[in-house]
Protein backbone atom coordinates (compact mmCIF):
# COMPACT_ATOMS: atom_id res chain seq x y z
CA UNK A 1 0.00 0.00 0.00
CA UNK A 2 1.46 3.19 -0.81
CA UNK A 3 1.73 5.84 1.97
CA UNK A 4 0.15 9.26 1.40
CA UNK A 5 2.66 12.06 1.26
CA UNK A 6 2.95 14.27 4.25
CA UNK A 7 1.65 17.73 3.32
CA UNK A 8 2.27 19.67 6.70
CA UNK A 9 5.00 21.65 7.14
CA UNK A 10 8.01 20.37 8.73
CA UNK A 11 9.48 23.93 9.28
CA UNK A 12 10.19 24.97 12.11
CA UNK A 13 8.09 28.02 13.54
CA UNK A 14 10.19 31.58 13.71
CA UNK A 15 9.86 33.92 16.30
CA UNK A 16 10.48 37.14 17.53
CA UNK A 17 13.11 37.80 20.79
CA UNK A 18 13.58 41.48 21.32
CA UNK A 19 16.78 41.88 23.72
CA UNK A 20 16.15 45.09 25.84
CA UNK A 21 18.50 47.00 28.29
CA UNK A 22 20.36 49.89 28.59
CA UNK A 23 22.75 50.72 26.59
CA UNK A 24 26.52 48.56 26.54
CA UNK A 25 24.02 46.17 28.59
CA UNK A 26 25.44 43.24 26.07
CA UNK A 27 22.07 43.03 23.24
CA UNK A 28 24.05 43.04 20.45
CA UNK A 29 27.30 41.47 21.29
CA UNK A 30 24.28 38.48 22.78
CA UNK A 31 22.42 38.81 19.53
CA UNK A 32 25.73 38.13 16.90
CA UNK A 33 26.96 35.67 19.55
CA UNK A 34 23.33 33.63 19.59
CA UNK A 35 23.08 33.87 15.53
CA UNK A 36 26.36 32.21 14.82
CA UNK A 37 25.62 29.35 16.96
CA UNK A 38 21.63 29.12 15.78
CA UNK A 39 22.83 29.43 11.99
CA UNK A 40 25.44 27.12 12.42
CA UNK A 41 22.75 24.40 13.44
CA UNK A 42 20.62 25.57 10.15
CA UNK A 43 18.44 27.96 11.52
CA UNK A 44 17.32 30.76 9.25
CA UNK A 45 17.91 33.86 11.86
CA UNK A 46 18.26 37.88 11.34
CA UNK A 47 18.66 40.31 13.44
CA UNK A 48 17.44 44.17 13.24
CA UNK A 49 20.06 46.08 15.40
CA UNK A 50 18.42 49.27 16.39
CA UNK A 51 21.66 51.37 14.99
CA UNK A 52 21.29 49.64 11.51
CA UNK A 53 17.44 49.89 11.80
CA UNK A 54 18.61 53.92 12.03
CA UNK A 55 20.79 54.59 8.80
CA UNK A 56 17.87 52.92 6.83
CA UNK A 57 14.20 52.15 7.81
CA UNK A 58 14.43 55.05 11.06
CA UNK A 59 16.53 57.40 8.52
CA UNK A 60 16.02 61.17 9.98
CA UNK A 61 14.44 59.81 13.90
CA UNK A 62 15.74 60.56 16.80
CA UNK A 63 15.31 59.89 20.25
CA UNK A 64 12.19 61.67 21.44
CA UNK A 65 9.23 59.57 22.71
CA UNK A 66 7.65 59.53 19.73
CA UNK A 67 10.76 58.95 17.59
CA UNK A 68 11.47 56.14 20.05
CA UNK A 69 8.07 54.94 19.58
CA UNK A 70 8.30 54.81 16.07
CA UNK A 71 11.05 52.91 16.06
CA UNK A 72 10.50 50.37 18.38
CA UNK A 73 6.85 49.89 15.99
CA UNK A 74 8.79 49.82 12.66
CA UNK A 75 11.31 47.15 14.28
CA UNK A 76 8.26 45.38 15.38
CA UNK A 77 6.58 45.21 12.28
CA UNK A 78 9.04 44.06 10.38
CA UNK A 79 10.28 41.50 13.06
CA UNK A 80 6.69 40.10 13.08
CA UNK A 81 6.86 39.33 9.52
CA UNK A 82 10.07 37.70 9.10
CA UNK A 83 8.93 35.29 12.40
CA UNK A 84 5.74 34.74 10.71
CA UNK A 85 7.35 33.18 7.64
CA UNK A 86 9.61 31.17 10.11
CA UNK A 87 13.36 33.00 10.60
CA UNK A 88 14.20 33.66 13.91
CA UNK A 89 14.27 37.55 14.44
CA UNK A 90 16.97 38.88 17.38
CA UNK A 91 15.84 42.19 17.92
CA UNK A 92 19.02 43.90 19.81
CA UNK A 93 17.35 46.78 20.69
CA UNK A 94 16.53 49.31 23.54
CA UNK A 95 13.01 50.05 23.49
CA UNK A 96 12.76 52.07 27.16
CA UNK A 97 8.94 52.30 26.98
CA UNK A 98 6.89 49.00 28.43
CA UNK A 99 3.93 50.50 26.54
CA UNK A 100 5.20 50.42 23.48
CA UNK A 101 7.30 46.76 24.15
CA UNK A 102 4.28 46.07 25.11
CA UNK A 103 2.24 47.21 21.66
CA UNK A 104 4.85 45.09 19.63
CA UNK A 105 4.06 41.89 21.93
CA UNK A 106 0.42 41.79 21.13
CA UNK A 107 0.70 42.87 17.23
CA UNK A 108 2.31 39.52 17.58
CA UNK A 109 -0.06 37.56 19.76
CA UNK A 110 -2.77 38.79 17.58
CA UNK A 111 -1.28 37.29 14.50
CA UNK A 112 -0.15 34.03 16.48
CA UNK A 113 3.49 34.80 16.27
CA UNK A 114 5.77 33.68 19.04
CA UNK A 115 7.49 36.60 20.95
CA UNK A 116 9.81 36.32 23.52
CA UNK A 117 11.00 39.19 26.06
CA UNK A 118 14.74 39.25 27.04
CA UNK A 119 15.55 41.79 29.54
CA UNK A 120 19.37 41.99 29.83
CA UNK A 121 19.50 43.50 33.30
CA UNK A 122 23.08 44.75 33.82
CA UNK A 123 23.46 47.23 35.96
CA UNK A 124 23.57 50.72 35.15
CA UNK A 125 27.33 51.08 36.89
CA UNK A 126 28.63 48.21 34.62
CA UNK A 127 27.14 49.28 31.42
CA UNK A 128 29.07 52.81 32.16
CA UNK A 129 31.71 50.98 32.57
CA UNK A 130 31.85 49.07 29.45
CA UNK A 131 30.71 52.20 27.53
CA UNK A 132 31.41 50.71 24.69
CA UNK A 133 30.03 54.19 22.04
CA UNK A 134 31.41 56.56 24.80
CA UNK A 135 28.21 57.94 25.21
CA UNK A 136 28.07 57.43 29.04
CA UNK A 137 31.02 59.36 28.91
CA UNK A 138 29.58 62.26 26.54
CA UNK A 139 26.29 62.50 28.83
CA UNK A 140 28.68 62.63 31.98
CA UNK A 141 30.33 65.78 30.46
CA UNK A 142 26.70 66.76 29.14
CA UNK A 143 27.87 66.89 25.60
CA UNK A 144 24.82 64.71 25.01
CA UNK A 145 21.23 64.69 26.61
CA UNK A 146 18.43 61.75 26.17
CA UNK A 147 20.64 59.26 26.99
CA UNK A 148 18.46 56.54 28.30
CA UNK A 149 19.16 55.42 31.68
CA UNK A 150 21.11 58.58 32.45
CA UNK A 151 18.50 61.61 32.00
CA UNK A 152 15.93 59.96 29.60
CA UNK A 153 13.64 56.97 31.11
CA UNK A 154 14.15 53.63 30.83
CA UNK A 155 11.27 51.34 31.93
CA UNK A 156 12.15 47.67 33.28
CA UNK A 157 10.22 45.38 31.77
CA UNK A 158 7.64 43.93 34.63
CA UNK A 159 7.43 40.21 33.08
CA UNK A 160 9.82 39.03 30.76
CA UNK A 161 9.76 35.68 29.59
CA UNK A 162 13.75 35.93 30.54
CA UNK A 163 16.04 38.39 33.17
CA UNK A 164 19.63 38.31 32.37
CA UNK A 165 22.63 40.02 33.98
CA UNK A 166 25.43 39.69 31.40
CA UNK A 167 27.85 41.03 34.25
CA UNK A 168 27.33 37.93 35.88
CA UNK A 169 27.22 35.83 32.95
CA UNK A 170 29.77 35.67 30.60
CA UNK A 171 29.00 35.35 26.33
CA UNK A 172 28.56 31.71 26.32
CA UNK A 173 27.16 31.55 29.53
CA UNK A 174 24.09 33.92 28.40
CA UNK A 175 23.76 32.83 24.89
CA UNK A 176 22.86 29.62 26.80
CA UNK A 177 20.61 31.02 28.66
CA UNK A 178 18.87 32.18 25.79
CA UNK A 179 18.94 28.68 24.08
CA UNK A 180 17.73 27.31 26.87
CA UNK A 181 14.90 29.39 26.68
CA UNK A 182 14.38 28.86 23.08
CA UNK A 183 14.53 25.10 23.83
CA UNK A 184 12.09 25.15 26.67
CA UNK A 185 9.50 27.05 24.00
CA UNK A 186 10.01 24.54 20.83
CA UNK A 187 11.58 27.22 19.25
CA UNK A 188 14.84 25.57 18.48
N1 LIG B 1 27.77 38.09 28.91
C1 LIG B 1 27.91 39.10 28.04
N2 LIG B 1 27.01 39.29 27.06
C2 LIG B 1 27.10 40.32 26.20
N3 LIG B 1 28.09 41.25 26.25
C3 LIG B 1 29.05 41.11 27.20
C4 LIG B 1 28.99 40.05 28.14
N4 LIG B 1 30.03 40.17 28.97
C5 LIG B 1 30.72 41.27 28.57
N5 LIG B 1 30.14 41.83 27.51
C6 LIG B 1 30.64 43.04 26.81
O1 LIG B 1 29.70 44.09 26.99
C7 LIG B 1 29.72 44.96 25.86
C8 LIG B 1 28.27 45.08 25.36
O2 LIG B 1 28.22 45.95 24.25
P1 LIG B 1 27.04 45.92 23.19
O3 LIG B 1 27.42 46.82 22.07
O4 LIG B 1 26.68 44.51 22.90
O5 LIG B 1 25.84 46.58 24.04
P2 LIG B 1 24.40 47.02 23.54
O6 LIG B 1 23.47 46.58 24.62
O7 LIG B 1 24.14 46.54 22.17
O8 LIG B 1 24.48 48.61 23.59
P3 LIG B 1 23.75 49.72 22.66
O9 LIG B 1 22.35 49.89 23.20
O10 LIG B 1 24.57 50.94 22.92
O11 LIG B 1 23.79 49.25 21.25
C9 LIG B 1 30.66 44.35 24.84
O12 LIG B 1 31.90 45.00 24.94
C10 LIG B 1 30.76 42.89 25.30
O13 LIG B 1 31.98 42.30 24.94
MG1 LIG C 1 23.74 47.52 20.34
Amino acid sequence: MRVAPVTTSLRTAGATVWLTGLPSAGKTTLAFALADQLRASGRDVEILDGDEIRTYLSAGLGFSREDRDTHVRRIGYVAELLARHGVLVLVPVIAPYADTRDEVRARHAAQGTPHLQVHLSTPVEVCADRDVKGLYAKAARGEISHMTGIDDPYEVPADPDLRLDTSTHDLQGSVSALLDLLAGRNLL
